[in-house]
């Protein structure tokens, strides 16, 4: 597999780049580009995140990644500035909704932004990084990927899809020089998570991090070789146990379900 070699200097594309997590990614990654191409729909937010970035050649793709046109426009932005080895798959959505009453919209937001987009994106993208010594694709996926949890079926379908894809793309590409791999954080202080998310984390004691510290997670987990990483020793433990004794987390959950029910929008 491509490991990232001593001293290396990346080119990369960053999509979500003007959230939480994605802007704190950026300071810490900026040093070490020699490119960083940021993608996100917020241009002014993405404007001063890039007047912010130290020490690469920085450049803006402003557009919705469900749209055709801004997967293209991320590939020219690559190629005119000499191809890319890292694609950070970061961009994503979550409502926090009873599924019966979700909104389609919503639904299908979830699954085009947190799966489909990343899938059509690394196809895009995928001959650049072929073209580069060694490349890597990491997909920012999510506990609830693994776990699935009441009021995320859609989030939780797409981020398990995610891992899927990831699974898959990574074995299909196992004799090449591109690495694909998976980086899945748990609750985080950013905007994504709604006040009712942010109450119900709080009423059940959910532990959460700050984007900074995901952000230095993220780093130790780019340096490394490991196919996939999830943030939180009890909550990688929670997915073990739910992938071989899924009975576990089944009831654990079950008793936390009146209470999640009191801050599930219907
Ligand atoms: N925060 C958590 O609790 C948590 C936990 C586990 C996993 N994650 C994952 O971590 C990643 C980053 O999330 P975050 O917490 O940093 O959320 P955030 O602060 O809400 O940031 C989300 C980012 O995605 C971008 N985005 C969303 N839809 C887009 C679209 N259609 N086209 C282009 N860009 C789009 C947003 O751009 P705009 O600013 O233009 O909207 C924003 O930059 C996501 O994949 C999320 O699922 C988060």
């Amino acid at each position: 597999m491509a490991a990232p070699r001593q001293g290396r200097r990346y080119r990369a594309v960053l999509t979500g780049a003007s959230g939480g997590i994605g802007a704190a990614i950026a300071a810490r990654l900026a040093p070490h580009c020699a490119l960083l191409i940021l993608v996100g729909r917020q241009r002014e937010a993405l404007e001063a995140l890039a007047r912010s970035l130290r020490g690469c050649d920085v450049q803006i793709v402003c557009g919705d990644l469900c749209e055709r046109h801004t997967l293209s426009a991320i590939a020219a932005t690559a190629r005119a500035s000499g191809g890319i080895d890292l694609l950070i798959n970061n961009a994503g959505v979550s409502s926090f909704h009873a599924f019966e009453t979700q909104d389609p919209a919503a639904i299908r937001a979830q699954v085009e932004t947190n799966l489909l987009a990343p899938m059509l994106l690394t196809r895009e993208l995928l001959p650049l990084l072929g073209a580069a010594a060694s490349a890597q694709v990491i997909n920012i996926g999510s506990v609830f990927g693994s776990l699935g949890f009441p009021g995320f079926a859609a989030y939780g379908a797409a981020k398990a899809g995610l891992a899927g894809f990831s699974q898959s793309l990574r074995r299909e590409y196992a004799d090449s020089t591109v690495a694909v791999r998976h980086f899945s954080p748990r609750a985080t202080r950013t905007a994504i998570n709604s006040d009712a998310v942010k109450d119900m984390n709080r009423a059940l004691r959910t532990a959460e991090d700050t984007p900074e510290a995901v952000a230095d997670a993220f780093m130790r987990f780019l340096s490394g070789s490991a196919a996939s990483r999830t943030l939180g020793g009890a909550e990688r433990l929670f997915v073990l146990v739910n992938k071989l004794l899924p009975g576990i987390p089944e009831r654990a959950i079950r008793k936390q379900l009146v209470q999640i029910r009191k801050y599930l929008p219907r």
